[in-house]
């Protein structure tokens, strides 16, 4: 399963790429890329504590919750279930999910941009620009900027899960943005039965086996019904 900013449109958490999408309005390379944050932290960080914000008055939808239903009900079978996530939101483990590999980091989460200093601060009200305790620097979001490679390990997990699925579905996510939505292809090129749900057409459409047109947050209850 991978899932994308669209399975939280449902709870009031704003998109990237749809029309007034996140991208329409900030400049990327400004608050996604290292060098626009080593330009401005206070800014990039403004901009970021307004995400923060976002995320913290959303409630799991639906489509979450169905999601973490799913994975008790199949690893109750005794079945694997592997949840893959683009969202920095933490909505899917507010729903209940279990096991879930986060592969572009999360918004409740910072990290010092000199030495190894990582910090779970959740979405609570943190300082303005907060600073490393070990060497002083600004702290940045634990998420992956453009041009960053993601998490090793998250990455592994997700691509060896990928690779050895017997369903794999793409759930709100524009599958647009690589390396996470390669692990479509892995989970095709695994011989895997291919679902997208999304409530638009995207580049992977026509490469699954079912489409599913419409929001995560009525077709995932009725999947698991
Ligand atoms: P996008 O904003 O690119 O795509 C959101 C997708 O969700 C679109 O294809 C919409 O059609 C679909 N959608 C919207 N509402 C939906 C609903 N209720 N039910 C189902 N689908 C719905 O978001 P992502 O694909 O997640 O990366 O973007 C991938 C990455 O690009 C993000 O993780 C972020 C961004 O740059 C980083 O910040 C590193």
């Amino acid at each position: 399963m991978l899932t994308g900013a669209g399975i939280s449109a449902e709870s009031g958490v704003p998109t990237f790429r749809e029309p007034g999408g996140l991208w329409d309005s900030a400049p990327v390379d400004k608050v996604a890329t290292a060098e626009g944050f080593a330009a401005d932290p206070p800014g990039v960080w403004q901009w970021y504590h307004e995400r923060r914000r976002e995320m913290s008055a959303a409630r799991p939808n639906a489509g979450h919750t169905a999601l973490a239903e799913l994975e008790q009900r199949i690893t109750a079978g005794g079945g694997e279930f592997t949840l893959i996530t683009q969202n920095v939101d933490g909505l899917h483990v507010a729903a209940g999910s279990q096991s879930v590999i986060r592969v572009h980091g999360s918004l409740a989460d910072v990290r010092c941009t000199r030495c190894e200093f990582r910090r779970h601060v959740g979405m609570g009200q943190i300082d303005d620009v907060p600073t490393c305790p070990q060497c002083g620097v600004p702290l940045r979001p634990d998420v992956v900027w453009f041009g960053e490679a993601l998490p090793a390990e998250a990455w592994q997990a997700a691509a060896g899960a990928c690779g050895r699925c017997d369903v794999f579905m793409a759930v709100g996510t524009s599958a647009l943005v690589h390396p996470a939505a390669g692990l479509i292809d892995l989970a095709i090129d695994a011989g895997a039965k291919t679902v997208e749900i999304n409530v638009a057409p995207t580049p992977a459409s026509h490469m699954v086996d079912i489409p599913l047109r419409g929001p995560a947050g009525e077709i995932l209850p009725q999947i698991v019904q």
